[in-house]
């Protein structure tokens, strides 16, 4: 089944300069935890145990947060303050973390490219962590896919609604709803303008993806903004009948950009952090 999830996390994160030119935008906090543990957490929470990121120059804070830090452990041992780090050890303890560098930062279909010598020839999710996705109801945004994918067996992107104005934004999809929630993808358009949008459903950064989408990616043209878009790759999938989108349960921050960042540090604060969670 569904062992690995790739975090492609090479992105130069323009939107949040000058935080991000020294540091990766996966490592912001939200309240006091980085965005890419959140990521990790939802993979883990959905039964996923090999974590491969994808990482470029200037990430290396990345590796070293899914690592033993022996000093800093040495130091707090046996203090109240050991309780900050035990979430952040156990998945040291219960997940494996490989890493590739991008070296040029083509496009997420590039970035995801990349991981395959990570992923081998299986089927896989991919999360981008700067989407950052809670669940305070029941299973993760995650979960919910892999259990749909055990159903149908196909590659499955997330979808939101989203303003009309907003989808110059996003990769938004056409298609027919076979099941609560669930579309089976007939086109996709990155970025569309408002009056070219085929709808208002719009990918966000949760994907699982069957391993031919490899192939697709090395034959696609470098397409809007010159990037190698995945939605490019997966457009080609989706007229063999073989994408899903999926309108999940849960809420869904874009952490990538100011707003959607406070949003999520308000929510976390009372939601998650002063009730202990
Ligand atoms: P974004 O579109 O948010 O781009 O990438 P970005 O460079 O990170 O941020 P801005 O727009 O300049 O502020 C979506 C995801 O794809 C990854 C990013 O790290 C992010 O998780 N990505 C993007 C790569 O890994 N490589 C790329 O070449 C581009």
């Amino acid at each position: 089944m569904i062992r690995k999830c790739l975090f492609p996390a090479a992105g130069y994160g323009t939107r949040f300069l000058p935080a991000t030119k020294a540091m990766p935008k996966e490592m912001l906090p939200i309240v006091n935890k980085p965005l890419i543990q959140y990521a990790v957490e939802e993979a883990r929470d959905a039964g996923l145990q090999h974590m491969a990121i994808v990482t470029g120059r200037g990430k290396r804070a990345l590796e070293d947060h899914f690592d033993i830090s022996y000093e800093l452990e040495h130091q707090i041992r046996g203090t109240e303050k050991e309780k900050f780090l035990a979430g952040t050890r156990e998945l040291i303890e219960t997940c494996t973390f490989s890493y590739t560098r991008q070296v040029e930062m083509k496009g997420l279909g590039h970035a995801i490219l990349s991981g395959r010598p990570l992923i081998g020839d299986e089927p896989f999710a991919v999360v981008l962590a700067d989407d950052l996705c809670l669940n305070l109801q029941g299973d993760g945004v995650l979960a919910q896919m892999i259990k749909l994918y055990k159903q149908y067996r196909c590659s499955i992107v997330a979808i939101q609604e989203v303003p009309r104005d907003q989808t110059h934004k996003y990769g938004v999809i056409a298609g027919e709803l076979i099941a609560e929630g669930v579309y089976r993808v007939s086109s996709m358009v990155e970025k569309p303008s408002p009056e070219d949008a085929p709808s208002n459903l719009a990918i966000i950064g949760r994907y699982i993806l069957t391993p031919d989408i490899f192939d697709l990616i090395a034959d696609t043209q470098p397409g809007k903004g010159g990037e190698i878009q995945i939605t490019d790759a997966l457009m080609k999938l989706a007229q063999d009948g073989c994408v899903l989108a999926y309108k999940f349960d849960g809420l869904r921050f874009d952490c990538g950009g100011a707003e959607g960042y406070l949003d999520a540090t308000n929510f976390c604060y009372e939601n998650l952090y002063l009730k202990g969670l």
